[in-house]
């Protein structure tokens, strides 16, 4: 009973969480599970099928192993066996009829969701961290984010999908398939989700020594929520409120920081990494590598390549007085 239990248990828990593409949060995720069923139920009735005739053909045999079949019998058995392989034949046909129509229709469905009134946002994929672009007809509302992907429920957003350098993969199970983004084109992706909630994207596509850590933080929102995080994040960055943010915030702006990242409101416009504008609003650091939280950042900027070995992130040697000043300042920056 226990065990029946545990597996039930372990069946259920297969079907929901964060990363899972089983676990369907829009129109698009939930075409792909229906095909996901489809060929679960044709493709399991024609191996439950084919391991029934197995086994009859096995006990069959062995049945009359002993002695050779009386000659009268093998025109009937030849007769059945004819018939057993038109029967099975017919059935194949059948069930790859119906394979190949929901593929048909779910196609249809994933590229029919074109929405005049989607948002649009542009992820470009570098080794090995996602910049998004949420894109406005007047540049000056354009938000820029990394490592992370805000989404309003119940309005399509288009995904345009970008790469720097190599091939990567973004896909986001609960909320879409995968689609490359692949050096000098455009890819695009419709997302339409219908559950407010956090899901976990990830780089599909093996890109280098940190493919595995190269993760996309999901947030759906309801339409308020959504619009206070885009209003939150066109703002320039929050100006150092104490002598020790001040201090930070100077040594961020005469180390290597501002040659690589961008705070927008002050000098920094470096486009090399990720930028940093609102950078303590986000739940992660290094693109999911590590949590967002003082002692990381420190860790993380001391030296990145303890954390996530193949960054192009250079470690910066600073006195403790000064780290912590710059995580400070950085952690102001919400
Ligand atoms: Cu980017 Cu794998």
């Amino acid at each position: 009973m226990r065990a029946a239990i545990a597996v039930v248990v372990v069946l259920l828990a297969g079907c929901s969480g964060r990363q899972n593409a089983l676990d369907y949060a829009s129109d698009q995720s939930r075409a792909i599970g229906d095909i996901w069923h489809l060929m679960l139920v044709v493709c399991g009735i024609m191996y439950l099928l084919m391991m029934g005739l197995l086994a009859w053909a096995i006990w069959h045999a062995r049945r009359r192993l002993p002695d050779a079949p009386p000659a009268t019998e093998a025109p009937a058995a030849d007769g059945l066996l004819r018939k057993l392989l038109g029967s099975w034949t017919v059935l194949i046909v059948i069930g790859l009829f119906v394979l190949a129509g929901g593929s048909f229709f779910v196609d249809r469905k994933l590229a029919q969701s074109q929405d005049p009134h989607a948002l649009q946002v542009r992820i470009t994929g570098s080794e090995w961290w996602w910049q998004v672009e949420y894109l406005d007809p007047d540049p000056s509302r354009t938000v820029v984010t990394a490592n992370e992907l805000h989404l309003p429920v119940g309005r399509a957003t288009r995904i345009e999908l970008r790469s720097n350098d190599v091939i990567h993969s973004f896909w986001v199970p609960n909320l879409n398939g995968k689609t490359d983004l692949i050096p000098g084109r455009s890819n695009f992706q419709t997302i339409t989700p219908r559950r407010t909630g956090q899901w976990r994207g990830q780089c599909a596509e093996f890109c280098g020594l940190e493919h595995a850590r190269m993760a996309m933080d999901v947030s759906v929102e309801d339409a308020a929520a959504f619009e206070r995080w885009r209003a939150a994040q066109l703002a320039t960055a929050r100006p150092p409120q104490s002598e020790r943010q001040r201090q930070g915030q100077h040594v961020f702006m005469t180390s290597t920081c501002a040659s690589c990242h961008a705070i927008m409101g002050t000098d920094a416009a470096g486009r090399v990494g990720p930028d940093l504008t609102h950078v303590a609003s986000r739940r992660t650091l290094a693109a999911g590598a590590l949590p967002m939280q003082p002692g990381a950042l420190a860790g993380w900027i001391e030296d990145p390549h303890a954390h996530k070995p193949g960054t192009n992130m250079p470690a910066t040697k600073l006195p403790p007085d000064q780290l912590a000043a710059l995580v400070d300042y950085l952690m102001s920056l919400r």
